[in-house]
Parts: structure tokens; sequence; C-alpha cells
């Protein structure tokens, strides 16, 4: 146990002061534990996933104009939206610098991409983002890293229109994936200093903030892994921050949210 403790804490200050989200990009793939982003290999895994969602809530694409949150290193994901009929899409990227050798490389492989180019548009701030134009907005893996989702919502009932719907699906684990749970161990303070960007949210508080904010969210799709979680608990002391969850929100590791506008 010490061990494993000894372990975590040494990657985390590794991963913290020495892999930059560049480095990771490029050579992830040969960290120990580290998983590159599915956006980078296989816009499809996320695109397949959208279009299950909107099926099952029954949205249309098309023509209509897209927002997807924390797009990453490429715009692979929006081309792919395009494609499949929406009229436009912002990939907003406010963390992670564009990195065009795998965006080309992307185009490259995917022939009808090159005559929708113009319809995708990479940006950095939701500012530029006029008022109320947004019919759909999408993230994969982004919302995990969100402090301050008050602050998201009232950006995105800004430039969403008041008929639009969105869905976030959230990667819940600890991103050191061989400990998934772990970070439910320690306190603020604490984990301020080995903390890579996780806001550690669960998501009953992601669908409680939605809703104070002018949103009716709910859960369309969870994924529990109450086995391991419970044998974690039994192992390790739950930092008190963390003990007025109930299980099935510590034992939540992926979960999709869609939300409307609150009318
Ligand atoms: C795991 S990537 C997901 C990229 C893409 N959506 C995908 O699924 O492949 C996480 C995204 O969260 C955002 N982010 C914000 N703060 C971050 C942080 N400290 N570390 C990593 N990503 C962060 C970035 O916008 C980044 O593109």
């Amino acid at each position: 146990m010490i061990f494993n403790d000894i372990e975590y804490f040494t990657l985390r200050l590794i991963r913290k002061y020495l892999f930059s989200y560049e480095f990771l990009t490029k050579y992830g793939k040969f960290v120990p534990y580290y998983k590159i982003t599915s956006g980078q290999f296989s816009p499809k895994l996320i695109i397949d996933r959208y279009l299950k969602y909107k099926e099952s809530e029954n949205i249309d694409i098309k023509g209509k104009t897209i927002l997807e949150l924390g797009v990453g290193a490429t715009n692979s994901t929006c081309y792919s939206l395009v494609d499949h009929g929406a009229k436009s899409c912002y990939a907003y990227e406010p963390y992670v610098r564009f990195n065009k050798e795998i965006d080309d490389k992307i185009i490259e492989q995917n022939s009808p991409y090159r005559h929708i180019l113009d319809k995708v548009i990479r940006i950095e701030d939701l500012n530029d983002v006029g008022p109320g134009g947004i019919d759909i907005v999408f993230s994969n893996s982004y919302l995990q890293y969100i402090e301050n989702l008050g602050e998201l919502c009232r950006h995105l009932r800004r430039i969403v229109k008041d008929d639009a719907w969105m869905v976030h699906r959230t990667d819940y684990r600890d991103h050191f994936f061989k400990y998934p749970f772990q970070f439910y161990k320690f306190n603020k303070k604490t984990w301020r200093i080995i903390n890579t960007g996780l806001s550690r949210l669960r998501i009953s508080d992601h669908v409680r903030i939605f809703n104070e904010n002018g949103f009716e969210a709910k859960i369309l799709d969870q994924t529990i892994e109450m086995k391991e979680f419970l044998k974690f608990k039994s192992e390790n002391k739950i930092n008190k921050e963390f003990q007025h969850y109930s299980d099935n929100d510590l034992a939540t590791v992926m979960g999709v949210v869609s939300a409307r506008v609150r009318i």
C-alpha cells in the first residue's frame, strides 16, 4: 500500500513537472499508464458515440451549427461532424496547441474532409462565437478538467439557441489509469501539489451545476465499476471531502450528461 502511494506520488510529480501536453501528444504512446486521446488517432470512436447519443435523443445534426469543446490537438472530430451533415462546426480548444502535422495526416486519410475545411472554425476563446448561434454542443473527455463549470455554463447560455441540446461524455477516473480511484485519498491542499488539471467533480456535481446555471441536465449513460471501487474503499481511506458522495457517484468511471436550455 505504502509502496503504491510512493509510486503514485512520484509518477504524478514526474507527469506534472516533466511531461508537457505537447510531449505527451507526440510520445504518450510510449509512456506507461498514459493513454493518448482518442481524437488524435481515431475520431471515429468519438463520432460514433456522438451519433449514438443523438439517435437515442432523436436529434438531427443535418444543417446544424455545432460547437465541440476541448477538441485536442487536431480538428478531426469537427471535420467528421461536418462530413456527417452539420452546417459548420466550431472546434474550441483553449489548452492544447494545434498540431498541423497530425491534422494534415487525418485530412489526407479522409479525402472528403478537403472540401469542408472552411466549415470548421478553430477557436481558443468562446467569446469568438456570436450570441445564440449554436444548435448542438458536444464534448468528449473534457469536462473533468473544468474547475468552474458555472462559468462555462454562462458562456454556453449566451451562445446557444433556446432549443439547443448538448451532450458531454466525461472520463471520471483518476487519469493514472492503473489507479482509477486514487485521487479520492487527498484533500484539496495535497491534490493541488500533484494535480495536472483534474477538477475531481463527480457526475452528480456536473448535473447539479448545469441545473443551477440555466440548463436541465440528465444522465444519459454511466459506467459504474462498483466491485473495483468497493475493493479500493476497503483498502484505502477516502478523504472526508469525498465522504458525502454516494458509492454510485464515486464508482462512476465514465458518464454521459445531456442538457437542454431551461426555458
Ligand atoms: C483528453 S483531451 C480530450 C481531447 C478530445 N476531445 C478527445 O477526446 O480526444 C482533454 C481536453 O481537455 C482540455 N483541458 C483543459 N485543461 C486540461 C489539462 N490540465 N490537461 C489536459 N487537458 C486539459 C483540453 O482542451 C484538452 O483538449
